[in-house]
């Protein structure tokens, strides 16, 4: 018990969750006084939770942060598919889900391959080296895939991750001023490509939408794509430096998911008084649906839920492991040293999802 993490919120970046993930699930529901949270655990919560229209992706008098108010990044953040509710949300999703159903997924894998490996071949490669990897490719390889010529895939990437820093929880006023000034030149440069090749698919798809909801979906695709995008390369990656395994079977990738996953939670904010899986739940609570303790529920279905479920469940399972199997792929023609690699292994402190880093004690 005192290996444990200190909460669930710590959860993610501990060496070994699991065991405190699977008697979380055996409660079902707990009440966390000290974080002032729900904790829905066991799969029928966590189901329960993410189906109910009673609880929102978003708080309902809040639904864009107060601190992005008057900011385009916060127009930007309110239109996004993500942070959408009903009358918006099945439009948007299904516009999304058209867009991303015409990208042929071979050329998605073929694309993160070419350029992972361009990127392999630049210089030796580090633990730093591939973590760069792995927050780089997500979003340049859909930068790519948009139109972008090569010069802009990497700035394409630091504008996604200006972003990512400006919507964290603890984002001060000055990565809020660098996620609006990257938000604002990342839609302008959205606005002058040509729109064609997928650009062009996405146009068809958002046609009745307008062009602010295209654009500002496009910008929250990149930044969906970032950090849980760079947290599947790396666990791709560490399961590699254990033993080979097929990065190409999806069947494979799902069962790894789900005794050790990426995303470990996301919230819900309850709208009105609700019972779901046997636990009232009033206006106002707040939910930490853990995805990572329903996955291993006991009494659940065993699949991994690392991509979510119903409403809200990621339109972009597929296109982001296409994009994890070109860089394993791309880095397993290097021959890195394996052994070193999983010598490093650290967590990134982050709440919600469980990313590796392989350069954090490398001087360099
Ligand atoms: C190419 C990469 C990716 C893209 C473009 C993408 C896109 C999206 C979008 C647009 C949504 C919002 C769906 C909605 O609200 O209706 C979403 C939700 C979600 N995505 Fe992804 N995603 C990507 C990668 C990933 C990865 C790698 C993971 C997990 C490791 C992930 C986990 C999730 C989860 C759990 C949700 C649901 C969140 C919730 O219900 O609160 N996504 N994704």
């Amino acid at each position: 018990m005192n290996d444990w993490p200190e909460h669930a919120l710590a959860a993610a970046s501990h060496a070994d969750p699991y065991p405190y993930y699977r008697e979380l699930a055996r409660q079902g529901w707990i009440r966390d006084e000290r974080l002032g949270l729900w904790l829905a655990a066991s799969a029928a919560a966590a189901q329960a939770v993410l189906a109910s229209p009673a609880c929102r992706v978003r708080p309902p008098g809040e639904l864009v942060p107060a601190a992005l108010a008057g900011l385009r990044l916060g127009d930007t953040f309110g239109r996004w598919l993500r942070m959408s509710e009903s009358p918006w949300h099945q439009p948007l999703r299904a516009a999304v889900g058209a867009a991303f159903a015409a990208m042929p997924l071979a050329t998605v894998q073929a694309c993160a391959h070419q350029l992972a490996a361009a990127f392999l071949a630049d210089r030796a490669v580090t633990g730093k080296r591939l973590d760069a990897l792995a927050d780089y490719l997500p979003a340049a390889t859909l930068a790519a895939l948009l139109g972008w010529p090569e010069p802009a895939w990497g700035s394409v990437a630091a504008q996604v991750a200006a972003l990512a820093r400006a919507l964290a929880a603890d984002a001060d006023a000055g990565a809020r001023a660098s996620g609006e000034a990257a938000c604002r030149d990342l839609l302008a440069r959205l606005a002058s490509l040509p729109a064609s090749g997928w650009l062009a698919d996405w146009r068809q798809a958002f046609a009745e939408l307008g062009d602010a909801s295209l654009y500002a979906n496009l910008a929250g695709m990149l930044f969906q794509s970032c950090d849980a995008g760079a947290g599947l390369i790396s666990a791709g990656i560490a399961w590699r430096c254990g033993a080979p395994w097929d990065g190409n079977d999806d069947a494979e990738w799902s069962r790894r998911l789900q005794a050790d996953p990426v995303l470990h939670h996301t919230r819900r904010f309850v709208a009105e008084e609700v019972e779901l899986a046997g636990q009232r739940l009033l206006a106002g609570d707040v939910v930490l649906v853990l995805l990572a303790a329903a996955a291993q529920d006991p009494a659940g279905p065993g699949e991994a839920m690392d991509f979510g479920r119903g409403r809200h469940g990621c339109p972009g399972e597929r296109l982001a492991r296409a994009i994890a199997k070109g860089a394993l792929a791309a880095l397993e023609a290097v021959r890195p040293d394996w052994e070193a690699l999983a010598g490093s292994i650290r967590f990134r402190h982050l709440p919600n999802a469980r990313i590796r880093r392989f350069g954090a004690g490398e001087v360099r």
